[in-house]
């Protein structure tokens, strides 16, 4: 695929694929990078007189109830704003409207793309003839959706066999940033992996096994490694499903694997440190605790390359981000390649003020672990 600026975007209609999946509290917008790192491209075709058509998609959609909490006109004003120019919000996946939109407006963003994974999951299973309707939008496609490039749904891979492609500003910086320190990893390589869930990681965790030296777990996915292996983690949230998957893994991989010794629960309204084979039936799991932040600080500091992705622990809440800060700290006197990705581990870097840790954050999570794990962008129409 080309580079947007090998192409003659001059005047054009233009469909241009973002990744404005940002995390939503309350209506109130957490962390706004993702969205300021779109604005070149974005303005670049300004720039250039085209005129746009905004596709992303927010969250996970599989219900009708799913769309209310998950429409990207949340995400308008906010883009308004940094573009300081007017972005109209089509609330339809599919109109007329939105056909004819590229010949009126300047900025249009469309409605989330995963809407139209209510019933059928078009989307996210690229129906082609979704992509081909939507490329009627258009006569060029650009996709700087970084975040979504290990994706191959219709509104990135799909669109892009209708129409003349290129990609972005924010994609060029992503890949310039990684490319050198992923084609040619120095070891020890440590995965730090934290989140609330493990059914996405899952397929890319036994990938990432085969590159990595250590693999550090916190976070929610920490809670269904230590399920899996029989420990009682009292109320804490788990992925059921996985538990029998993730029990295979550690057995094969049980010097890579290092999960929390002691945890930071909230019992009985109280918050207390403990360890993990003292848990009580009626704790939850919110953090990761000292002894075993001392454990992941002296295997970070043998390596020469981390990579972090998600978060120890629940670091909205100051109760419970000793894990996620210790770590980020102990990185700033580490003598290694450090790299952030994904919303919620770029979120708290810039929360708590440790950007200075780091050599690169990166606004992908899962694309940047797919990247380290496979070499390859899924969406860049690798069959
Ligand atoms: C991300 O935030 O990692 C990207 O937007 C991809 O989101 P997804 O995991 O829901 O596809």
């Amino acid at each position: 695929m080309e580079f947007i600026e090998n192409i003659n975007v001059d005047s054009k209609r233009v469909i241009l694929r973002l990744d404005l999946n940002v995390t939503i509290k309350d209506g109130v917008i957490l962390d706004a990078t993702k969205v300021r790192k779109c604005i070149p491209t974005i303005k670049y075709l300004l720039n250039h007189n085209a005129n746009i058509l905004i596709m992303s998609h927010l969250g996970k959609v599989k219900t009708e109830d799913d769309k209310i909490t998950n429409s990207l006109s949340q995400v308008a004003p906010l883009l308004s704003k940094l573009l300081g120019v007017d972005v109209v919000f089509i609330s339809e996946t599919r109109s007329e409207e939105l056909l004819n939109a590229t010949k009126q407006n300047r900025v249009t963003l469309m409605e989330n793309t995963r809407f139209e994974d209510v019933p059928n999951k078009l989307e996210s299973n690229c129906d082609l003839e979704l992509a081909k309707y939507w490329s009627k939008a258009g006569e060029i496609f650009i996709n700087d959706a970084f975040g979504t490039t290990h994706r191959k749904h219709a509104s990135n891979y799909g669109i892009s066999k209708y129409l003349p492609s290129a990609y972005g500003f924010l994609i060029n910086e992503e890949l310039s940033g990684l490319e050198p320190v992923i084609r040619n990893i120095r070891k020890p390589f440590v995965v730090i992996m934290g989140g609330a869930k493990v059914d996405d990681k899952i397929a890319l965790i036994e990938s990432l096994l085969k590159e990595c030296d250590y693999l550090l777990v916190g976070g929610g996915i920490a809670n269904t490694f230590l399920k899996s292996l029989g420990y009682n983690i009292g109320l804490s949230l788990y992925s059921e499903d996985y538990v029998e998957k993730v029990a295979e893994i550690i057995k094969k991989n049980k010097d890579k694997i290092w999960m929390p010794i002691d945890v930071v629960v909230k019992e009985a309204g109280n918050t207390k440190t403990t360890n993990i084979e003292e848990m009580k039936t009626d704790a939850s799991i919110y953090d990761i605790g000292s002894k075993t932040i001392d454990i992941y600080k002296s295997i970070m500091a043998k390596s020469n390359t981390v990579f972090v992705n998600g978060t120890m622990g629940l670091y909205e809440d100051e109760n419970y981000r000793m894990g996620t800060e210790k770590l980020y700290k102990a990185m700033r006197d580490i003598d290694a390649i450090i790299i952030a990705g994904g919303g919620d581990a770029v979120a708290s870097i810039n929360k708590l003020g440790y950007e200075n840790s780091f050599d690169f954050l990166s606004t992908g999570g899962g694309a940047t672990l797919e990247y380290i794990a496979n070499k390859k962008l899924n969406c860049f129409g690798e069959d």
